[in-house]
């Protein structure tokens, strides 16, 4: 028997130098015990960082679906897949049992192909998270075509940019969402994003709010009789291991967002094995991540890793202030969750309010909480510990990224004794290095470096969509023959890792990824605007917030400056979304400059986080004197 569950410390190490010693041999035991395949593989894993050329079980194949529905069938029919839970507390709970989820992801299934969606073509979902969306993601999987989810918090433009990137022909998505006490107009949002896409030809609408929409004749039609219509059952697609399962979009420190392009058997084989182990999955646990399936971790875990487990996974429509800030809780209680996995950025928010709105539910289900997407400070551990497992759950600080597919370093709970913020240890078969400023990997402990991993794993990301050489620059090039995540980490003495934050123009605010440069485009794109930049401070509740120093033109200097203010923020929201709204914007005569003409960001940085003792060193600067004004005139 394969090391599929881990159950206690000596048994991670063992395991672990197992998987390091002799990767092949570990994950291709793992492959073959804990998953169905159409044909097994010629070669469990073929590597060159330099290339960069990663391919695991290359001459397998299988389809995804069938291991995350079809198998369970027998032994699980009835029992609940995707628990959904609506905005409004006083709608319904939805149970959709694996049969059902079969027949409908079989039934969305048909429906794409009669729309004429064919293996290999791009699929875009900008979908709330309601289960259509769920099911629209598997269905895709079912008929071998490349889901590209778009979270729907995203505006027009960042939904067309990304549409026309990866050439999707054909969009899923709702006359609206819910969110909170609020309805958003996201079918309006697709209908002004398709102005500039106009290589979409279909457009799929599932009725969520029954609002009045326009219907583009031709290119628009509602879901729903066409699903009604359909087969239920669909022969799933015959995948290779190697063909790109998804495209998700993250931002990158310059240019447009990057496609990441996520392959078939690697991807799933490891967002199951990190699933069952970092939540300790047992089979009759109702497990809840609140992310949304726009993002990574919706799609590794509310989808694939807990459905290729058989696990019952709930899909949350609402937030986490409606009706009040006791709606977390309220949820656990009512469907008692057993794993919770959720991000800072919430738990601060939560603890600002009245501890009354945990304390008036029973919380005793849990067993494990997760937290992802951002460093957790200390004072949130600490209240997520107390107050929501009572000292009685472990807390998994689950550090990894869009480009990893799964979980890379994290606590594995009731095995790996827990220490606030830090991630702790490397998960089976990840191989982290911290490096120096001169490119050399540093062999101590009790030292910061920057964050690599050596040695490939199932779940890394291949290629980035169209544009294989930026995904070697971003991630191949700063050093030799291992990925960079753009993280700084500390390892402590006893080799835990603390993740310290990103070291390049990522800023990550509420636990959601922005990159400098597009905010900075959107800003400057305004007639009265010359130049901005765009750097993060920090933030109670939303870990970095944005502080942007805004340049005007001569046009722009006599106009009333809270109005431009809220023009800026407005044209963000408009090019980005609302989430990459700026907190402070102060209008600046000039940037700090090298001579070379780059903006020195990390003084900018200094004097937006008000550590402005030590500037460090300024003498390279072309315009040293704009800095005292900046200063001066700071928030
Ligand atoms: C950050 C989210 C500290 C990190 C799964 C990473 C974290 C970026 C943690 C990826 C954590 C994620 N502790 N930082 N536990 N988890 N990050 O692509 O900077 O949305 O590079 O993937 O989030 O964000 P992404």
């Amino acid at each position: 028997m394969s090391n599929y569950h881990i159950k206690h410390l000596e048994e991670y190490y063992q395991v672990y130098r197992k998987s390091v010693r002799n990767p092949e041999a570990f994950w291709e035991e793992i492959a073959e015990e804990h998953f169905v395949w159409r044909k097994k593989w010629d070669s469990v894993l073929n590597w060159d960082f330099k290339k960069p050329e990663v391919k695991w079980f290359e001459g397998a194949q299988l389809n995804i679906t069938e291991n995350c529905i079809d198998r369970h069938l027998t032994t699980r029919g009835d029992k609940t897949a995707i628990l959904f839970e609506p905005n409004n507390p006083k709608e319904e709970a939805l149970h959709i049992t694996y049969s059902q989820l079969h027949e409908r992801v079989s039934k969305m299934a048909n429906v794409l192909k009669e729309q004429g969606v064919k293996k290999g073509d791009r699929v875009c979902i900008y979908l709330p998270m309601i289960p259509e969306l769920a099911v629209a993601v598997l269905a895709c999987a079912r008929i071998g075509a490349i889901h590209s989810v778009v979270f729907a918090g995203f505006s027009s433009n960042a939904l067309s940019t990304r549409i026309n990137d990866s050439d999707c022909k054909i969009v899923l998505t709702s006359d609206g969402s819910y969110r909170g006490a609020k309805t958003i107009d996201l079918k309006g949002i697709v209908d002004k994003a398709l102005e500039d896409s106009p290589g979409v030809t279909s457009v799929l609408v599932v009725n969520r709010i029954n609002s009045d929409i326009n219907m583009k004749e031709g290119r628009d039609q509602w879901l729903q009789p066409l699903l009604d219509d359909a087969y239920g059952d669909c022969v799933p697609e015959i995948m290779n291991a190697e063909d790109p399962l998804f495209i998700l979009y993250t931002s990158g420190s310059t240019g447009k967002p990057k496609g990441m392009v996520h392959t078939t058997a690697g991807y799933m084989v490891y967002t199951a094995y990190t699933f069952k182990n970092i939540f300790q999955y047992k089979e009759d646990d109702i497990y809840w991540c609140t992310a949304d399936i726009g993002w990574i971790t919706g799609h590794s875990y509310i989808l694939y890793g807990p459905l290729a487990n058989g696990a019952t996974t709930v899909m949350f429509e609402g937030v986490p202030s409606y009706p009040d800030y006791g709606r977390f809780w309220e949820v656990v209680e009512k469907h008692k969750v057993n794993q919770f996995y959720t991000a800072p950025t919430a738990i601060r928010a939560l603890a600002k309010e009245n501890l009354e709105y945990v304390e008036k539910y029973d919380l005793s289900s849990l067993k494990v909480l997760g937290s992802v997407g951002e460093p957790i400070n200390e004072e949130a551990w600490h209240w997520y510990n107390n107050n929501v497992g009572k000292k009685q759950s472990p807390i998994v600080d689950t550090w990894w990224q869009t480009e990893t597919g799964g979980i890379m370093i994290s606590p594995i709970p009731y095995v790996t004794p827990t220490t606030p913020t830090f991630a702790t240890l490397p998960f089976i078969g990840i191989q982290p290095a911290l490096m120096d400023e001169n490119g050399k990997e540093i062999k101590d402990n009790q030292i910061d470096g920057r964050l690599c991993i050596k040695f490939p794993w199932p779940s890394i990301a291949r290629t980035i969509w169209g544009n294989h050489e930026r995904y070697r620059d971003t991630y191949f090039s700063a050093y030799e023959n291992k990925y960079f995540t753009g993280d700084g980490a500390h390892r402590d003495a006893v080799g835990y890792y603390r993740i310290t934050g990103r070291v390049d123009d990522v800023i990550i605010v509420s636990g959601h990824n922005l990159g400098t440069a597009p905010i900075e485009d959107a800003i400057n794109e305004h007639p009265a605007i010359a130049e901005s930049a765009i750097v993060g401070f920090p933030h109670d509740v939303k870990g970095n917030a944005l502080y942007g120093y805004v340049i005007l033109k001569e046009t722009g200097e006599g106009r009333d400056r809270d109005n431009l203010k809220k023009e800026i923020n407005q044209q963000i929201t408009e090019h980005i979304g609302p989430i990459a709204k700026l907190d402070k914007i102060q209008f600046v005569s000039g940037l700090p400059k090298t001579r070379s003409g780059k903006i020195m960001r990390r003084i900018l940085r200094k004097i937006a986080s008000k550590e402005t003792s030590n500037l460090g060193d300024t003498s390279t600067l072309l315009n040293p004197e704009v800095i005292k004004e900046i200063m001066e005139n700071a928030f």
